[in-house]
């Protein structure tokens, strides 16, 4: 009973608009937090067909009440608890929790009506997108505008849970020996354009020789930078990562690439983590505290690589961050591509001439990414487009955009 406790005050949370991975922190002491993430994530991710089927049930219904029935719901649905014991657990977790016999009841009565009505709720559910792809309408209507050809592969691409990539730091271990490594620990993967995706998620410190450096967590879509790097022959000397923390990137560069490195972070709680990451993988970078949207951080030195992996609508990680899509609103886009604009005009400055800048977001929005890029092209002096990309998400990874561009 203290796990559903326990789901019904993050949901709450996460409902009144608090950012699920923030919210899931205070919870990742209690035993039992595998299985609260597990459902919170679950609902989160069925989230619109399982409010469809609510809706269809009930005429009306108070938030609390509501969060009930969608944990029930999603057990129901998703779960290999019998279904006696889910309705059972719920009722008596319902009746505990407000003392009120009708509100039982009431959990009892819709419960029960889901199990007779499940079918027919299904069909209506694979006739709509929004309810199939669970993805709110706007950001389908979106995507079908910016992307008509391949909208549906994209929508599939998000119907997956979230893959775990691995990075191996090249300093320590190569590949293939770290591959042995997984063998050895009865580690199922499968190679992605030769990236290496776990089959199941475990915790990181099951991961071997994690603690002593030799693998990181990265999304195999994050992992294209040194990539396109090493297809342009790029090999810089004075880089700043100008939107660092966790420190993926920074710390994929260093274990690539003899450079020096300066990571800017505005939130100094995720910059520790960069400081965190960089000491297990045994790696040096200059850290500082600071707004990328200023200079006050700038030791007037020019870089000649200027990574900017910017704050964005993470739009691309719907499978990964599924309060995103409840939380985020299409008004939020501009307020974005503003930020993002004014970051790229500051970081603009600090860029030698013939230096580059890798300009990435986990938008899969066109106005935070190609848009921007044409608008940059129009407003920044000496800018040249090398190349653009977006990786569209599928069961392997998240979506990410690269921009490589050039100062002349
Ligand atoms: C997409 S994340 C970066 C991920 C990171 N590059 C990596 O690969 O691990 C964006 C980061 O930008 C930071 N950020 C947001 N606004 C910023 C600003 N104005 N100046 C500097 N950093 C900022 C956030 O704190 C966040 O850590």
């Amino acid at each position: 009973m203290e796990i559903y406790l326990s789901i019904l005050n993050i949901l709450l949370e996460v409902y009144a608009g608090k950012n699920l991975n923030e919210v899931l922190i205070k919870y990742n002491n209690q035993d039992n937090f595998p299985k609260i993430k597990n459902i919170t994530y679950g609902i989160l991710r069925n989230y619109y067909s399982i409010n469809y089927s609510i809706d269809k049930l009930v005429k009306h219904s108070n938030l609390q009440s509501r969060i009930l029935l969608q944990i029930g719901i999603f057990e129901l649905k998703y779960s290999k608890k019998p279904e006696y014991a889910v309705i059972n657990d719920l009722v008596n977790f319902s009746f505990d929790l407000t003392e009120n016999e009708k509100i039982k009841n009431f959990i009892n009565g819709v419960l029960r009506e889901y199990l007779r009505q499940v079918e027919l709720l299904d069909l209506d559910i694979q006739k709509d997108y929004s309810l199939k792809y669970n993805i709110p309408d706007w950001i389908i209507t979106k995507l079908k505008k910016q992307s008509k050809e391949n909208y549906l592969q994209i929508l599939n691409g998000f119907n997956h849970h979230p893959a775990f990539g691995l990075r191996v730091n090249k300093r320590k271990i190569n590949q293939d020996e770290y591959l042995l490594k997984l063998d050895e620990a009865n580690l199922e993967y499968k190679l992605i354009q030769n990236k290496i995706c776990l089959v199941k998620p475990i915790n990181i410190t099951a991961l071997p020789f994690f603690n002593d450096g030799f693998i990181s967590i990265q999304d195999i879509a994050a992992q294209s930078s040194i990539e396109i790097l090493t297809k342009y022959q790029i090999q810089p000397k004075y880089v700043l990562d100008a939107c660092a923390a966790p420190g993926g990137k920074t710390c994929q560069l260093l274990e690539n690439i003899n450079c020096k490195v300066v990571a800017l972070d505005i939130d100094e709680t995720r910059l520790n983590k960069v400081s965190d990451n960089l000491k297990r993988l045994n790696l040096e970078a200059e850290l500082k505290l600071g707004n990328a949207m200023n200079k006050l951080w700038w030791n007037k030195n020019l870089f000649d690589l200027i990574i900017a992996d910017i704050p964005c609508s993470a739009s691309g990680t719907l499978k990964r961050n599924p309060d995103i899509k409840i939380n985020r609103r299409e008004s939020d886009i501009v307020n974005f591509v503003e930020t993002q604009r004014n970051i790229v005009i500051n970081l603009w400055d600090m860029l030698d001439t013939n230096g580059f800048m890798l300009y990435i977001t986990c938008s899969i929005f066109k106005e935070e990414n190609q848009d921007n890029i044409e608008w940059f092209k129009s407003n920044l002096n000496d800018f040249e487009l090398i190349e653009q990309f977006q990786i569209i998400p599928t069961e392997y990874n998240d979506s990410l955009f690269y921009a490589l561009i050039k100062k002349r």
